[in-house]
């Protein structure tokens, strides 16, 4: 093949940060019109591999070569330049912003004068979504969205950019199952008109679904780079995790009898703004309740208002029999509720301090002694966390911003599981880890049940909600729709036809 073919050829790049090396000697090259998935576990190298490409961190040894041509590619503009374009798995959006504001808003700031007017930008911005074929309203302040629509809003303001190769880091890490079709058919789209797409990602099926070749890294090196032909999916798992893993995805009844008393949590008529309305069900103590719903459905603002971030309008909360008043996430706390938000980096972490710190939060109140924080205990309770959790940090008193997008979504979990809730709501709280984690998470939620706990799961990868959930509750426009228990769902078929309401 000529290297002319290669549209993007990363040689022999190496990266470190304060001496510890992150990227060995890594080749990595892109063929013109190709889907090439980048796989590797939490903290592998993948985003930091694509920074470099996109501009935003320099090798520290390597080259780039676009169409065959080296380039020093020192800023985002120089990638911008040489047709690169990126799909952030940490948004970068302006929250202040309209959707419309943000797809046309010229990343360099000098550059005002291209700032298209709003009713321009709003069209065009309506143009981009129809062709993804998703609803996004362009005038919508970014801030009052969801992160799946800042998703789709970044994907959108790449593809304004007329980048010739786009990188897509974790794209549908927040998608429901429909809005991820439509990507794929974009991909699909995009790929014939000749457009390349590096696409990073812990979903096997949709390794499968769209890309044509596989690289894998390890620890920073790269494994392998294989058409997808060419290898099976047990040896991409293996070649992720670094050992076999199996049945991670298979229903376990557990035994509830030991549990099956008076009901833990139970929600009557409970109504929150415009998108929680009239919800009621019944939590049992070693319980898992599934949520099922598309985006939009009201599953995240259920989440919210049972653990007091929303201001709930009217209906009732009883946890073990006593009427609950649930103003404010402390409140919740107190009453034993811990929820493991969707938005990690908004509501779930405090990016700017260490690793230890955001463990710790939740559990000042276990390591205070009068009015003294006993360090030695802290130290201890959050070395427990971290190796329990397996989260790769270079140091706990590291800032939590530099660690890799899956180890901080590890970080999140830990830390309100650390807290030993009675009743624990996890909002897709796979998003974003690796293949070997999400089973040990998914082990997790169902070691919490067997001990007695109450557990709600929010998820929109229906074999996951399937593996782990009794009863799946569908909601649709904030009400809920089915109740239906585990045993009388077949098959995925038959929760996606449930939660399109068929
Ligand atoms: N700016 C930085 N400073 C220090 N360390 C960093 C920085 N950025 C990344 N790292 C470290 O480099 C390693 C690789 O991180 P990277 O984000 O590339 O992983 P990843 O493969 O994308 O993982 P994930 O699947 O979790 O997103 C991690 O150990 C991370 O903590
Ligand atoms: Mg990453």
């Amino acid at each position: 093949m000529n290297t002319a073919d290669n549209v993007v050829e990363m040689r022999s790049v190496s990266k470190g940060f304060n001496g510890v090396p992150v990227l060995k000697d890594v080749g990595f090259d892109v063929r013109r019109g190709e889907v090439h998935a980048l796989a590797g576990g939490n903290g592998a190298g993948k985003s930091t591999l694509m920074k470099i490409l996109q501009g935003v961190y320099q090798a520290d040894a390597g080259e780039i070569l676009i169409s065959g041509k080296p380039v020093r590619i020192t800023s985002i503009q120089d990638a911008k330049a040489a047709g690169i374009g990126m799909v952030f798995q940490e948004f970068s959006l302006v929250p202040s912003l309209t959707v419309a504001q943000n797809i046309f808003l010229a990343a360099e700031p000098l550059d005002r004068a291209r700032l298209i007017d709003d009713r321009t930008a709003v069209r065009r911005a309506r143009e981009l979504f129809a062709e993804m074929e998703v609803n996004v309203d362009p005038r919508a302040g970014v801030s009052r969205l969801g992160t799946a629509y800042w998703q789709l809003t970044e994907i959108a303001k790449a593809l304004s950019q007329n980048a010739q190769v786009l990188i897509m880091d974790e794209p549908t890490a927040s998608l429901a199952r429909h809005e991820s079709e439509a990507l794929f058919e974009l991909i699909d789209r995009l790929k014939a008109r000749g457009i390349s797409i590096i696409y990073i990602s812990h979903r096997m099926d949709e390794v499968y679904r769209l890309a044509d070749r596989i690289t894998i890294l390890r620890d920073g090196r790269r494994l392998l780079t294989e058409p997808l032909t060419s290898v099976t999916p047990e040896q991409i798992v293996e070649g992720i995790v670094g050992k076999k893993i199996e049945g991670q995805l298979a229903y376990r009844q557990r035994d509830h009898a030991a549990h099956d008393g008076a009901p833990l949590l139970e929600v009557r008529g409970l109504t929150a703004g415009r998108r929680v309305r009239d919800v009621s069900f019944t939590l049992r103590p070693g319980e898992i309740l599934g949520l099922a719903g598309l985006m939009g459905s009201g599953r995240t603002e259920l989440a919210r208002a049972l653990f007091g971030i929303d201001r709930v309008d009217s209906g009732e909360v009883r946890i073990r029999g006593k009427k609950v008043s649930l103003r404010s996430p402390q409140q919740a706390i107190d009453a034993g509720v811990a929820l493991v938000p969707e938005d990690r980096r908004a509501q779930g972490l405090v990016l700017d301090h260490s690793v230890r710190e955001n463990l710790l939060l939740p559990l000042l109140g276990q390591i205070q002694r009068g009015p003294f924080l006993n360090q030695g205990a802290g130290k201890d309770l959050s070395s427990t966390l971290i190796g329990k959790f397996a989260v790769k940090a270079a140091h706990p008193q590291r800032p939590v911003r530099l660690l890799s997008g899956g180890n901080q979504q590890k970080v999140v979990i830990a830390k309100w599981l650390g807290t030993d809730p009675d009743i624990l709501i996890l909002d897709e709280p796979t998003a974003g880890v690796d293949i070997g984690t999400k089973s040990e998470i998914l082990d997790m939620i169902r070691d919490l049940a067997s001990a007695g706990k109450g557990i709600v799961v929010i998820s929109s990868e229906y074999p996951e909600l399937l593996a782990v959930s009794d009863r799946v509750l569908v909601l649709k426009d904030g009400s809920v729709i089915r109740d239906i228990p585990r045993s009388e769902i077949a098959d995925e078929e038959y929760l996606q036809l449930a939660v399109q309401g068929v």
